[in-house]
Parts: structure tokens; C-alpha cells; sequence
């Protein structure tokens, strides 16, 4: 086999913890870093591997005053949603790694964008160490891809696989997945964190001499025990997860490293029969199934990156007096729903002890911030008292220990999208002083009643109907009659 490394290459051993990447000179039976039992594989390096670092621009020092700033033209992949969690486009020479989990649609989302690009008179380099020829045309027939421009190979070895991109000169490849590739020279087998390495690292060289785009897929198991994405994000340039709950069509693409870009932006699609389609306008397909006025249910402001997003939060709690009470949290932390419990309880005044609690976060979604704390809150409250929240009524703030309610980021952000979506009122914490007059005033003129508490009993105070509840439903029922 034609070694991937020429020049002196004077080569050694170390051993690579198969867990986590620690790289020693003696072999250990456990790892000190991850204390991981028998985890280290022995693996040749050459000295000219380790010190070559592949540099686009000079060797030399350069003041940075004195540096002119490289003008590139970024690639349109032609999906909006990750153009911008890209940073404006494709960088050229880059290495961007899409990692999830297996069935998230990495390959799909990859093809389709190899097909858009491949339109646009780019010569599309599709490499599989996978799928054969005729899985990826069915996939693509399936997708309405017809495949002109797209060049597809379907080979694990890394060495043949540099040499067939040397030969076509693509103006973007795509590896499918770094964890089928592998090099003869490197030890281990593929997947195993020293030839996932030396293949990222293969693939950095290529990208950078070649100043073309390279996107790698790489699976992430839900413990991220495999050498997976997490040892290769110092690599590669830009780390892009691909996430979404197993039973929901719902994905998300999310930045979590950017050498081109800022890391708060995420892309939003739909996994259909024909592939995956973007979702211009999420807040509105979240709350498509939302009734308004309904008991346990709350709406909330949260921000996937720099983008608001409304969704709604559903509390369920129900009389149990014979086994312990269960919490059960689709989409929220638990921990964080406990506390919220504890909160309602001590410093609110609701009798949770022997009441099941269910909240459920609606479309699939997982919310982790602090700021729908309230939203939780009131969702449990609602469907406890049986009292409906106010009318067109969002909710944000974080709660503390003491029942006290926590300022938020960006509020005017999140403010802003209840009112574009149409919402009355919002309960909130108190704004500091500081910013208060400005946010009021620009909220002046938009139809929105700003609800300020300062604790978790205030709000609900506040942002729940009293008494309105039974006969409600009942004169609801009769309407319907
Ligand atoms: P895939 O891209 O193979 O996932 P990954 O590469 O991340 O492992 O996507 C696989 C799933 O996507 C599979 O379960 C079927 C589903 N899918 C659709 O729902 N619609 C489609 O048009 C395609 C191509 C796949
Ligand atoms: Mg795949």
C-alpha cells in the first residue's frame, strides 16, 4: 500500500485510550484520566505526522496589522438553515464534522446537500465506507436526486480513497462515516480512536492543500463511548451535531465548534418521505396544536442559539396516596423539575407530596435553559388548581431556592417572537432597573402586557385565572353542545 506519508518517517509507538484519546509511552492496564480497564491500543506515529502541522498561509511570523485579510468565497449549500449555522456558507479548505446519532439522517442531510451543490456545477465527491453503490441510488431516487455531477465510491480504505479525490479534483467531498474509514498503517480497528484520528487528520491535510471543503459524518452513541466526534473537535474546524428525539421528525442542527462562524445558530428540518425539509418558521409549527385557554399548558419563550423559539410546556399532576409520587420529564431535566416541585411546594404553597407529575415538552423538543423554569412552574400550577393560565399568556423566568424569579437573557428577543406570534401577555421577572425604561418603551407601541413578578407565588398569582376553572369547561362543553 502506498504510504499516506512521505518525507523522513521515523516512526514509534504510543498507546491510545480507546475511551478517551490519552496517549502514553508505556502501555497501562487502566487509564489514569478515564479509569477505563485494558482501554489502550498500541499505535505506530511517525515523528513527521506529529510536527508537520499543515498551515495555508506562510511559516514566517507576521504582524497581524500587516495581514491582509484572505477574501474567500463561501460555498451556498443550498439549505438556508445550514448556510447560517455555518456562518454564512462553506468555508473552502475547511473540515466540517456532522455528528449524531445512527438513523438521525447524517447521510440524508449530507446527500442533499451534495445534490444542491452538485446543481450549481460543482463536481460532488461522495464517499462511502457504508453503504454500497446501489443503497446510496436508491436513497437518492427516494430523495428525487438524479445524480448529475455527484462522483460516488464506495470504499473504506483512506489511502484509495485520497488517491481517487487526487484523481477527480471535486470542488467538495463527503465522507460517510469517519468511523467506517481506516489506513493500513495505522493500528486498530476502524472506528478505534487512534485510526479515527489519523484519518481525521489524513482528511485536514487533503482539504487544506486542496483549499476544498470536506464534510465528514461521524456517529455519536448516547454514552459517547466510541471514539466518537467528542477526540476529533480540536481537528477538525467545525463540529455540527445533528439531533432530534428518536419518535419526533424533528431535527436540529446545531454549531457546537466554529472556526468560521459564531456557535449560537441552529438550523431547524423536517425528516419526510422525501428527505429532510427545512422549518422556516418554528414557533409556528410548535404550536400548531396549541389550544389556546388550556389547563396545564404554558407557553414558553426559550432561544435555540440566537433564535426565540415558543413552545409549549404541558403539566399533568394526578391524586396518588398509595405508592410513592412519580415525576416523569419528557423534553425537561429532571433534576431541574424537582427542584421546580420543591419550590411550588415550600415557597408556594402546593401540596405535591402525593401527586404524580408529568411535564411534557410538546413536538419532541428538549428545552435545557433555565428560563422556562416559570413556564414549568405555572404548567404544574395550572393543571394542580385546576385554573387556566390568562389569556394568550407566555411565561419566562428562571426560579431560585427561595421562590424568587431570575432574570433572563435576551428578553427583548424572546418577547418580541410571543408578540409576532401573537400572545397578550407575558409574566416575567421584574426587570433591573437598568434596562427597564427601554424595554418597556419599545414594547410601548406592540399589543403585549408585560406581567412582572418578583417570586413563583406572585406569578402564579398573576398568571393564573382563579375560579374560572370548573364552570369553564363545563359552560365550554355546553357551547360545543
Ligand atoms: P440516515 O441519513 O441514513 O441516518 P444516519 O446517516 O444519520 O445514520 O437516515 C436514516 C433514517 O431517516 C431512516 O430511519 C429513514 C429516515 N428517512 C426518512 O424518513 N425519509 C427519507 O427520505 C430518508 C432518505 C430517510
Ligand atoms: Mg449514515
Amino acid at each position: 500500500m502506498k504510504s499516506s506519508n512521505q518525507g523522513k518517517s521515523k516512526s514509534r509507538s504510543i498507546f491510545v485510550c480507546q475511551q478517551c484519546g490519552k496517549e502514553i509511552p508505556k502501555w497501562l492496564g487502566r487509564c489514569p484520566d478515564c479509569h477505563a480497564w485494558n482501554s489502550f491500543v498500541e499505535t505506530r506515529v511517525t515523528s513527521s505526522r506529529i510536527t508537520r502541522r499543515p498551515h495555508s498561509t506562510g511559516n514566517g511570523l507576521q504582524e497581524l496589522s500587516q495581514v491582509e485579510r484572505g477574501d474567500f468565497a463561501r460555498f451556498n449549500l443550498g439549505f438556508a438553515e445550514v448556510n447560517r449555522v455555518l456562518g454564512g456558507g462553506l468555508v473552502p479548505g475547511s473540515l466540517v464534522l456532522v455528528g449524531g446519532e445512527p438513523g438521525i439522517g447524517k447521510s440524508t442531510l449530507l446527500l442533499q446537500v451534495s445534490a444542491m451543490l452538485a446543481e450549481n456545477n460543482t463536481v460532488v465527491a461522495y464517499i462511502s465506507g457504508e453503504e454500497s453503490v446501489n443503497q446510496i441510488k436508491l436513497r437518492s431516487e427516494r430523495l428525487g436526486i438524479g445524480g448529475k455531477g455527484i462522483y460516488f465510491l464506495s470504499e473504506p480504505d483512506l489511502a484509495a480513497v485520497v488517491e481517487c479525490l487526487e484523481g477527480l479534483s471535486p470542488g467538495l467531498a463527503v465522507i460517510d462515516s469517519i468511523q467506517a474509514m481506516y489506513l493500513e498503517d495505522v493500528v486498530g480497528t476502524p472506528g478505534s480512536i487512534s485510526q479515527v484520528r489519523e484519518c481525521t487528520w489524513r482528511l485536514e491535510r487533503w482539504a487544506k492543500q486542496n483549499s476544498v471543503p470536506v464534510l465528514i459524518t461521524g456517529h455519536v452513541t448516547k454514552e459517547g463511548a466510541i471514539a466518537g466526534p467528542g477526540t476529533l473537535e480540536h481537528i477538525v474546524d467545525v463540529v455540527l451535531y445533528f439531533e432530534g428525539e428518536p419518535f419526533s421528525s424533528y431535527r436540529m442542527l446545531r454549531s457546537a465548534k466554529n472556526r468560521f462562524g459564531s456557535t449560537n445558530e441552529v438550523g431547524m428540518f423536517e425528516m419526510g418521505d422525501s428527505g429532510l425539509a427545512e422549518v422556516a418558521n418554528p414557533s409556528q409549527v410548535f404550536l400548531s396544536a396549541y389550544r389556546e385557554g388550556t389547563v396545564g399548558s404554558v407557553v414558553v419563550p426559550t432561544l435555540e442559539g440566537s433564535r426565540p423559539l415558543l413552545v409549549e410546556i404541558q403539566a399533568l399532576t394526578t391524586p396518588n396516596s398509595f405508592t410513592p409520587p412519580r415525576r416523569i420529564a419528557n423534553g425537561v431535566d429532571f433534576n431541574r423539575l424537582l427542584l421546580i416541585i420543591a419550590v411550588l411546594t415550600k415557597r408556594a404553597g402546593l401540596k405535591l407530596f402525593n401527586q404524580d407529575i408529568i411535564v411534557n415538552v410538546t413536538g419532541g423538543l428538549r428545552v435545557n435553559e433555565p428560563a422556562v423554569d416559570l413556564g414549568i412552574a405555572s404548567a404544574i400550577a395550572s393543571s394542580f388548581h385546576d385554573a387556566r393560565p390568562i389569556s394568550r399568556l407566555v411565561a419566562l423566568g428562571e426560579v431560585g431556592l427561595n421562590g424568587e424569579l431570575r432574570g433572563v437573557s435576551q428578553v427583548e428577543r424572546r418577547i418580541a417572537e410571543a408578540v409576532r406570534l401573537g400572545f397578550k401577555s407575558c409574566l416575567m421577572p421584574e426587570l433591573p432597573s437598568v434596562i427597564a425604561g427601554e424595554i418597556r418603551q419599545s414594547f410601548r407601541a406592540a399589543d403585549i402586557n408585560l406581567i412582572e413578578a418578583s417570586s413563583v407565588a406572585e406569578a402564579l398569582k398573576l398568571g393564573l385565572t382563579r375560579d374560572s376553572k370548573i364552570q369553564d369547561v363545563k359552560g365550554r362543553n355546553a357551547e360545543r353542545r
